[in-house]
């Protein structure tokens, strides 16, 4: 867990701890009982004049082991402060050899060393924020009083890590090293041993006041749009406010107190959760199969779906060709590529040359010969079996025979595509979101023939282009799309029942969803769902309940943000909705239609419809093994829907629910609402067994 090694200099005997506990170096108990038992060796050693504290392979300490969180805090003596405390108040000089990346509880480590050497492709960062918690183990406290308190709360409330040169420049790093980093830690260990200034020790004093007042206030309004609903940045920025009052101690007791708080709430469970069920999804379904290279893309298509996909490719450095029917069509999507690089260029978000390798990866083309040797091709045509039947069918004829043949279908049946081809083995479906080159979200659709390879082979591309990839299987909509309709559809009957649309956005805003269904049909579009309720019309039973509000604005034109008007209105080149009482007028002749009196609807009703409707489906797709686990439904939702990552998903939010309780809303709507609301038999057998979606 720790070794320790004694190298030897002319100015004398430095102990060198190193932390070895791989995958990440995390804190762990083990790990914490054993550094602390090599420090108080190190520091009752007479030889030694100095202690460095380093890690093993690529990380210096990835952080405390998040699965312990889960466990009393009896059963994780030593804490981390404890170690810290010792390393602080050593009489020794000690020093933090930064070898590589040190979040979280790593660098709070560091933080309590007296110095600190980073190798220069060293990551520096706090994202405890991202877990719904601070950093509980001094952070708060000690990086203001390290590098003022404008740079900690930027670092803290952010999450966000900064790399060796950034640390060097605001004095959280004193050194940068290559290759000698511990030789270079060690060095300026015996140094200060040997002179006559001593340790430099942090201030225990209260922090300097930062020059704008308005900081915290500021940081506050910017965790709230990035953070949107999460308690912990603006626990975060309490704590770092608290800083100018208390001293060191005081402060730590107060960080303690909080991050007990933080740690044991439903938020950081839930952001827990969502952190684990990434790495789960992400995990190639095969271990044993090894992925075949995906060196050169072909796009068809180059739409708005298809530009955004050669943009995330092209931005791995993985050269495209982009192909459209067209030069007029490929010319648009080329002017779109070419605006959106150029906007990031404005954010400064990317330079110019770094914009112009970039667009030098995309090649334009409109013979389908172009795609003759590529490893991979992405249609993202028109949503139309028959449009993409014909693509794949030339597709086959054309590419290499062991090329990987994709579709970006978001509801269409792979397998029918498959079948389109000589190599069905090798057809699978790669739905990405919108806008496909800023959304992490990516569902890799299973046929029944698609082979393993082609799965290990998509799943490597994916995290190579900073993607989360989760493994799905075919049916209408696949995971994502097929839960949505009927969340949507609920918005819709509460809609003919009484509520406004601005009440149904509303109430879901708040409950935690970056927009409400409602808004976020204006801005994807209308007539997408419109198509697809007009593709499965014929096989509609009569006596189901349908609702035509949204047909009916189809039928007036109204496609949504892009036509100006849908659920609401939008006024020339804005994208706030405006509510219409066109729209309340049809909404009640649709009502009055369907013989359904309107009546009062609550926030409560609201979020119980949508989100027992999507859980009740998310039952179904896990019986029916369309998804895998029930934490890959949590990951799609919170990564392309905009599920609010403090509740961890649908599934996780049902099981905080109480499955027992959500059973019995659901069989109340099904006695008042119909067989719609049948309760899904999976959701029944945990309810009555007592068991979790989690516990699949
Ligand atoms: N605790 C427990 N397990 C961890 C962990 C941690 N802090 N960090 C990573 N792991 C696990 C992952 O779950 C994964 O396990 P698996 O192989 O069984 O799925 C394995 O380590 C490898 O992780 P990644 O696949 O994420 O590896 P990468 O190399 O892609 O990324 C990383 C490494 C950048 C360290 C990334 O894992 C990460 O961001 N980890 C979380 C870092 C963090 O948030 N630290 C703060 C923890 S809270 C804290 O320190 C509280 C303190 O203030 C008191």
């Amino acid at each position: 867990m720790i070794s320790k090694q004694i190298e030897v200099f002319p100015g004398g005997q430095v102990a060198v701890l190193s932390i070895q506990n791989p995958p990440v170096n995390g804190l762990g108990s083990a790990v914490r009982a054993a550094l602390g038992k090599a420090l108080d060796e190190a520091i009752a050693d007479t030889d030694v004049l100095a202690i460095v504290l380093t890690g093993a392979g690529r990380f210096f300490s990835g952080g405390a082991d998040i699965r312990e969180f889960n466990t009393p805090l009896t059963l994780r003596e030593p804490v981390l402060r404890d170690i810290i405390n010792k390393l602080e108040s050593s009489p020794k000089p000690t020093v933090a050899a930064i070898n590589g990346i040190a979040l979280g509880g790593g660098l709070e480590l560091a933080l309590g060393c007296h110095y600190r050497v980073a190798v220069d492709k060293a990551t520096l960062g706090l994202p405890e924020v991202k877990l719904g918690v601070l950093p509980g183990a001094g952070g708060t406290q000690r990086l203001p009083r390290l590098i003022g308190v404008e740079a900690a709360l930027e670092i803290i409330a952010s999450g966000d890590a900064i790399n060796a040169d950034q640390g060097l420049r605001c004095g959280l790093v004193d050194q940068i090293a290559q290759d000698d980093l511990v030789t270079k830690a060690c060095l300026l260990g015996l140094q200060v041993a040997g002179s006559e200034d001593g340790i430099r020790r942090l201030n225990p004093a209260a922090v300097a006041a930062p020059k704008n007042p308005e900081i915290f206030e500021q940081a506050r309004q910017k965790a709230g749009r990035r953070y949107r609903g999460c308690v912990a940045p603006l626990e975060c920025i309490a704590c770092l406010e608290k800083t100018l009052t208390t001293s060191l101690d005081e402060g730590l007791e107060f960080e303690r107190q909080r991050f007990q708080v933080l740690v044991n709430g439903d938020q950081s469970k839930a952001q827990r959760h969502i952190f684990f069920a990434e790495r789960s999804a992400m995990k190639l379904p095969d271990a044993d199969v090894k992925p075949e290279p995906i060196n050169h893309v072909g796009v068809v298509g180059a739409g708005t779906m298809g530009g955004g996909i050669a943009m995330s490719l092209a931005n791995a450095g993985i050269p495209v060709v982009l192909l459209d029917r067209d030069q007029a069509a490929l010319d648009r999507g080329w002017e779109i590529i070419k605006n959106n690089y150029s906007a990031s260029v404005s954010r400064k978000k990317l330079d110019q040359p770094q914009m112009e390798q970039r667009l030098a990866l995309i090649r334009r083309a409109v013979d389908y010969q172009e795609l003759s040797d590529v490893d991979l091709v992405i249609e993202a045509a028109f949503e139309d079996m028959a449009v993409k039947r014909e693509i794949f069918e030339r597709l086959d004829a054309l590419c290499r025979p062991d090329a990987i043949l994709a579709s970006n279908t978001s509801r269409l049946d792979i397998n029918e595509l498959a079948a389109a081809t000589s190599r069905p083995g090798q057809v699978i479906g790669t739905h990405f979101f919108s806008p496909a080159n800023v959304m992490r979200l990516l569902e890799v659709v299973q046929g029944v023939q698609t082979n393993r390879t082609a799965i290990a082979s998509l799943f490597s591309l994916a995290r190579k282009i900073g993607k989360t990839p989760v493994l799905v299987g075919v049916c209408d909509g696949f995971v994502g799309n097929r839960m949505v309709s009927p969340y949507t559809r609920e918005a819709h009957f509460l809609l003919e029942e009484g509520a406004s649309p601005e009440q149904v956005d509303g109430a879901l805003q708040r409950f935690g969803m970056a927009m409400g269904p409602l808004r976020m049909g204006d801005m994807a579009g209308l007539d997408i769902s419109w198509a697809a309720r007009k593709r499965m019309a014929p096989t509609r039973p009569a006596h189901i309940r349908y609702s035509r509000v949204a047909d009916r604005i189809c039928e007036m034109g109204r496609l949504g943000q892009k036509t100006g008007a849908g659920f609401y209105r939008y006024e020339e080149g804005s994208r706030n909705p405006v509510p219409d009482p066109v729209i309340d007028e049809l909404i009640k002749e649709c009502a009055q239609a369907s013989g359904i009196e309107r009546r009062d609807i609550s926030d409560e009703e609201i979020i119980q419809r949508t989100m027992y409707a999507l859980v009740n489906e998310g039952a179904r797709i896990l019986e029916e093994g369309i998804a895998q686990r029930s934490s890959d439904i949590d990951v799609i939702y919170v990564a392309g829907y905009g599920f609010p990552v403090f509740r961890g998903g649908p599934m996780f939010y049902a099981d905080t629910v109480g499955l027992p309780q959500v059973l019995a809303t659901i069989e109340r709507f099904h006695a008042e609402h119909g067989e719609l609301w049948a309760p899904a038999p999976l959701l029944k057998e945990l309810a009555s067994s007592g068991r979790k979606f989690s516990d699949l």
